[in-house]
């Protein structure tokens, strides 16, 4: 079946194209116009540009992938679009083009959590044909993004218990503040994994909020503020490139050694047979190689560490499709009439 996805919840417009057939998914088209350079100016996402740029672009990029991917709107048997949770005023848009579609064509629809999304992108390839429902369970996910930072539990397909948040700042988020402390750009992320990159992580001693508490839950804000005291104790930092390597490194060290500790505790207690890293953030190697050295050495060999494709980490439309295809096939729909964007949608709604 052909499954066109929509996602539009931050400041990507995506949409792709996947072919499912016998257990294995094909990206046909995997198309992402990112607004970064708009939003770089204002050191963050502006809301209200972030939608209006949606609404010009939409149309296109829906056209550009069924073009790329050589399939016309009525052999689409799916429309899967995310609904939540993101910025209301630029999920409306990607809602908005999914209903059109929807009723214009007389097209299954359906809506799916972003995070879902993120959960399976690991199964999904952008060169080759993957095969996919290949998670053993129980399953743990570790999701890292922008706006979210949780260990998710699953029992199963879409079954998911959440076993701890963040208390304030997500994981990315952070990542973006630090950086514009710093001056270095937006978004922070891979800015600040190349800085880190053979600099010197002990340099500074930072806190590693929540490492050793008994809950899964995670905090960030304390990191940041330690960061900004760092710099008002030495304003050096600013200048010196050496000095803010090494800050660069301590903080993404400092960020995700609570991370990994977690993930894998909870991995012992729950059995995990998968270990699952998803987000824009799992687009890190350091994050990857940390959680990856935390399994290898104190867990069973045989429990499967899975991480998405660098480019399909961060937002991107085909991991809606391929969200969708799994409520499709367990038959949770939506309709057209019905189907709803939600700033704050829970993972656990559905
Ligand atoms: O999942 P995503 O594309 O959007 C949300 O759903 O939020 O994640 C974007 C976040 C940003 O905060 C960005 O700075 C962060 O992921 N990010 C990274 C890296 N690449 C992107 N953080 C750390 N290291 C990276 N290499
Ligand atoms: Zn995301």
């Amino acid at each position: 079946m052909y499954i066109l996805g929509l996602e539009t919840s931050c400041d990507d417009t995506a949409a792709a194209v996947l072919e499912v057939k016998n257990n294995k998914a094909k990206i046909l088209a995997n198309v992402v116009l990112p607004q970064t350079d708009i939003h770089a100016g204002y050191g963050g996402i502006v809301p209200q540009i972030a939608a209006k740029m949606h609404s010009e672009a939409i149309t296109k990029i829906i056209a550009k992938a069924l073009e790329k991917a050589k399939v016309s709107i009525k052999e689409i048997d799916l429309i899967s679009v995310t609904c939540g949770p993101g910025l209301i005023v630029t999920l409306l848009v990607g809602v908005s083009a999914a209903k059109t579609l929807s009723f214009a064509f007389k097209k299954n629809i359906v809506g799916v959590n972003h995070l879902e999304g993120h959960i399976y992108a690991h199964e999904l390839s952008e060169k080759k044909t993957a095969r996919i429902k290949k998670i053993k369970f129980p399953a743990l996910c570790l999701l890292v993004s922008g706006g979210h930072t949780m260990l998710i539990l699953m029992e199963n397909y879409l079954k998911y218990k959440i076993l701890g948040e963040t208390r304030d700042d997500a994981v990315g988020e952070a990542f973006d503040k630090v950086a514009r402390l710093l001056n270095l750009g937006y978004p922070g992320g891979p800015i600040i994994e190349k800085m880190a990159e053979g600099s010197d992580c002990a340099k500074f001693d930072l806190p590693r909020a929540m490492i050793k508490t008994a809950d899964y839950d995670f905090s960030l804000s304390g990191l940041k503020t330690a960061v900004l005291r760092a710099v008002n104790e030495n304003k050096k930092i600013l200048t010196d490139q050496r000095l803010k390597k090494d800050l660069c490194a301590s903080f993404q060290a400092a960020a995700f050694e609570p991370l990994a500790a977690k993930f894998r505790r909870a991995a012992q207690e729950y059995g995990a047979k998968t270990l699952i890293l998803g987000g824009g953030v799992a687009a890190n190697q350091a994050l990857r190689r940390l959680c990856q050295k935390e399994i290898i050495k104190n867990l069973n060999k045989k429990i499967i560490f899975k991480v998405p494709e660098i480019s399909l980490a961060a937002d991107n439309a085909s991991m809606a499709a391929l969200a969708g295809y799994y409520h499709f096939k367990a038959k949770d729909v939506d309709k057209w009439q019905t189907i709803e964007a939600a700033a704050d949608l829970p993972l656990e709604s559905r």
